[in-house]
């Protein structure tokens, strides 16, 4: 697999999300089977593994952790803090958002535990926690690199504002914020400020959380906890008039020889060296499908094509909800 880079970091130019080998699309597959996709990623090629305190309630670094220990000076091993589950009195355990530094130092103590390692090569403060001066959060960051415990830093879902403000703390080396055809909110500021101040960008939900890949057509069978039902842009109103823009879309991957997974992933590197795309599967052939599209020859007109196809323009609803929208700090477009 072909390689980019984070920082001085050399990764796979496709990189593992694992979130749903524990978490977020309905049921999550048994630990055997995450066991075999994170394996046949690593003999795939894949260096780079997205993880996060918040994913199973720290059952993801957990099984990241148990698997991928033995190879551990062979990856790129990313978590993330700041946002994480937290049991409240009635023994119910929640998400909850938290950036204070004593908060992140325990974030990242008990992700490293998790994850069987001493050191954790790239630690995203996974949402910024409005309450607390983003200095404060990314200072808290820096300590835990000046004591070894974290190599570089990274930001989730940052406007450009922030991005500036946290790098002039300490080097920020990746944003992660969605990015694929049908989210294109990082071209408003986010990507120009990563490429002003040389962090690379790393695309979560390339795939569009599966519309990209014509498979999901049905979303009333999504399972009840499936953190897409509440989506706008799967709801009832929406998803059918995405849907009637998967035809074409469909046409012009079978055109190019190629699925329309790899198409949207093989759009998303076509975008610049510095973007690192991270799609997650808990399927073996999806996981080679997709991986595929690191080595397609796509030609610019297709994947110019791809854009005009889908875009912010032609997508039905907005990406989150009310509540999501206010916990994330992007400059949205407007509706539409
Ligand atoms: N920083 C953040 O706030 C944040 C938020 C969300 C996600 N992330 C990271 O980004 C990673 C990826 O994002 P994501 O999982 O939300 O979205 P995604 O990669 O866009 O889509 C994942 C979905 O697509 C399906 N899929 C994947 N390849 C497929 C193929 N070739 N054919 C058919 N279906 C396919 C998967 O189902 P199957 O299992 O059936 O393949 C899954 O339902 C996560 O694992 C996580 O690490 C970060």
């Amino acid at each position: 697999m072909h390689t980019r880079r984070i920082a001085n970091l050399e990764v796979s130019a496709i990189g593992l999300g694992c979130m749903n080998l524990s978490h977020a699309y309905g049921t999550p597959p048994s630990p055997e089977q995450g066991e075999r996709v994170l394996l046949a990623a690593l003999d795939a090629g894949v260096t780079l593994f997205d993880t996060a305190a918040l994913y199973g309630f720290g059952a993801n670094e957990e099984l990241v952790g148990r698997v991928l220990a033995p190879h551990r000076r062979k990856i790129t091993l990313c978590s993330k803090g700041g946002m994480a589950g937290v049991k409240g009195e009635d023994g119910v355990t929640r998400r909850v958002i938290d950036g204070r530094p004593a908060t992140l130092r325990r974030n990242c103590e008990d992700s490293l535990r998790r994850l069987r390692t001493d050191v954790i090569d790239l630690y995203y403060l996974h949402r910024w926690d409005k309450q607390v001066p983003i200095e404060d959060s990314v200072g808290e960051l820096s300590r835990l690199v000046e004591v070894g415990k974290v190599r570089a830093i990274g930001l989730s879902e940052v406007s450009a504002a922030t991005l500036r403000k946290a790098h002039a703390v300490h080097p920020i080396a990746a944003v992660q914020t969605e990015y694929s055809l049908w989210t294109r909110n990082p071209e408003i500021a986010v990507l120009a400020a990563c490429r002003e101040i040389g962090a690379a960008f790393v695309a979560f939900s390339p795939l569009a959380r599966a519309f990209l890949t014509g498979r999901l057509t049905d979303v009333g069978a999504l399972d009840a906890k499936d953190i897409r039902r509440p989506m706008p842009r799967f709801s009832a109103e929406h998803y059918p008039r995405n849907l009637a823009l998967l035809p074409a879309f469909e046409a012009l991957a079978r055109d190019a020889g190629c699925t329309p997974a790899q198409l949207a992933l093989a759009w998303l590197l076509a975008q610049g060296e510095d973007i690192v795309p991270i799609p997650g599967t808990t399927s073996l052939d999806h996981l080679h499908e997709d991986l595929a599209a690191a080595d397609l020859p796509l030609p610019a007109d297709v994947v110019a094509r791809a854009g005009e196809l889908i875009n912010q323009r032609t997508v039905s609803g907005p990406r989150y909800p009310a509540q999501a929208t206010q916990e994330v700090d992007t400059e949205e477009f407007a509706a539409g």
